[in-house]
C-alpha cells in the first residue's frame, strides 16, 4: 500500500525535478541568474551583434549604447573632479563615454570590453586629436584586470555590470588598479528582488535577446565591502531614467521617425522595439527596477 504509495509520490517528484531542470535549461535567463557557465563571456560577445549595437547607437546617439548622452555622462560624475585624471571605462561598447571625457575633461582614458569587434570599431573612431588620450582593449576575463597596481584615479562602468553574475573578483581587481585616493563610479540598474527580475525587465531582456542579472543594492553593498571599498555611496537615479526611456519610446511614435525607423531595420524590429522601451518604462514606474549610481573609494 504504503510502497505504492511511496513509488508514486518518489516519481511525481523526480518528474517534477527533471521539468524544473528542462525549464531551467530551456530559459536563457534563469538558467544564467542561477549558474554561472564558463560560456557567459562568449554568450554575452554573441549577444551584441553589429547589428544591434548600431541599432541602439541609432536610439542613443553616437557612439553611445545605454540612455542619457552627454547629460547622462554628466550626472553619472557629478561631483567628481574629472579634469587630466587617469579612468579606467569596463565595458565600453562603441567608445562613445571615453571619447566625451577625453574631449572634455582632458582624462586619459582606456576602455576595456570582452567584444573583439567592437574595441576594432571604437579604436577605429577615435579622431586623430584624441589619439593620445585614449586607447581600447579586449579582454577574456574580469578576473584579472591586465594593469598594474594603483594604474587609475577613476574606474566606472555605465550599464555593464548587469551582464555579470559573480562580480566579487572583478571588483577586488578594480580595487587593486585603483590608487589608494581612486574612486568607482557605477551606473547601473538593479533588482528589489535579489536574483529575479520583474515581468517587464523580462520581457525586455526576452526582446532583446540579453542576459541580465537581478542585483539587489544590498547585494552590491555587501560585495564592494567585501573587496575592501569605503565610503560606499548610493544614489537613486531611477526618475531620470524613466524620463530617458520615456522620450525613446515617444520619439519612436513620431511618425517620421518611425517611417524613417522601419525603412531602415523594417515593421518587426520597430514594434519590438518599442514593446522593449515600453516594457522599461513601466518595469520603472512600477519599481521592477531601479536605476542607480555607485561610488565607493578605494580607502
Ligand atoms: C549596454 S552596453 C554599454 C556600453 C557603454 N558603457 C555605453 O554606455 O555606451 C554593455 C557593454 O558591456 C560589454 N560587456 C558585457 N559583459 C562584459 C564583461 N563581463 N566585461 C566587460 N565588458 C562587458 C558589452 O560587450 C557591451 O559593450
Amino acid at each position: 500500500m504504503n510502497i505504492n504509495f511511496t513509488i508514486k509520490g518518489t516519481l511525481v517528484n523526480l518528474i517534477k525535478i527533471i521539468a524544473g531542470l528542462l525549464l531551467l535549461l530551456a530559459n536563457p535567463i534563469l538558467k544564467s541568474n542561477t549558474m554561472h557557465t564558463p560560456n557567459l563571456l562568449e554568450k554575452i560577445i554573441q549577444e551584441y551583434t553589429p547589428e544591434y549595437c548600431f541599432l541602439l547607437e541609432e536610439i542613443y546617439g553616437k557612439g553611445m549604447m545605454s540612455e542619457g548622452e552627454a547629460e547622462g555622462i554628466e550626472h553619472m560624475f557629478s561631483e567628481i573632479s574629472l579634469n587630466n585624471k587617469k579612468m579606467l571605462d569596463i565595458g565600453s561598447g562603441l567608445g562613445g563615454v571615453a571619447l566625451y571625457l577625453a574631449d572634455t575633461y582632458n582624462a586619459d582614458v582606456t576602455g576595456i570590453d570582452i567584444n573583439p569587434w567592437m574595441i576594432a570599431e571604437s579604436t577605429n573612431r577615435i579622431p586623430y586629436h584624441l589619439q593620445s588620450k585614449i586607447c581600447y582593449k579586449c579582454i577574456t576575463s574580469n578576473d584579472f584586470l591586465d594593469f598594474p597596481d594603483s594604474s587609475f584615479d577613476i574606474v566606472f562602468s555605465k550599464n555593464m555590470l548587469t551582464h555579470i553574475d559573480h562580480k566579487e573578483p572583478l571588483f577586488k581587481e578594480i580595487k587593486r588598479v585603483l590608487k589608494p585616493d581612486g574612486i568607482l563610479v557605477i551606473t547601473d540598474c538593479l533588482s528589489p528582488v535579489q536574483g529575479v527580475w520583474g515581468p517587464h525587465m523580462n520581457t525586455m531582456a526576452t526582446t532583446d535577446g540579453l542576459t541580465i542579472f537581478a542585483h539587489t543594492k544590498q547585494h552590491y553593498r555587501t560585495i564592494l565591502t567585501s573587496a575592501g571599498f569605503k565610503n560606499i555611496e548610493i544614489r537613486d537615479d531611477s526618475l531620470l531614467y524613466k524620463n530617458y526611456n520615456e522620450k525613446i519610446c515617444n520619439n519612436f511614435l513620431i511618425p517620421e521617425k518611425k517611417e524613417k525607423f522601419i525603412k531602415e531595420y523594417g515593421e518587426n524590429s520597430y514594434q519590438e522595439n518599442l514593446k522593449s522601451y515600453q516594457a522599461v518604462v513601466d518595469a520603472f514606474e512600477l519599481g521592477e527596477v531601479i536605476m542607480f549610481r555607485f561610488t565607493a573609494y578605494a580607502k
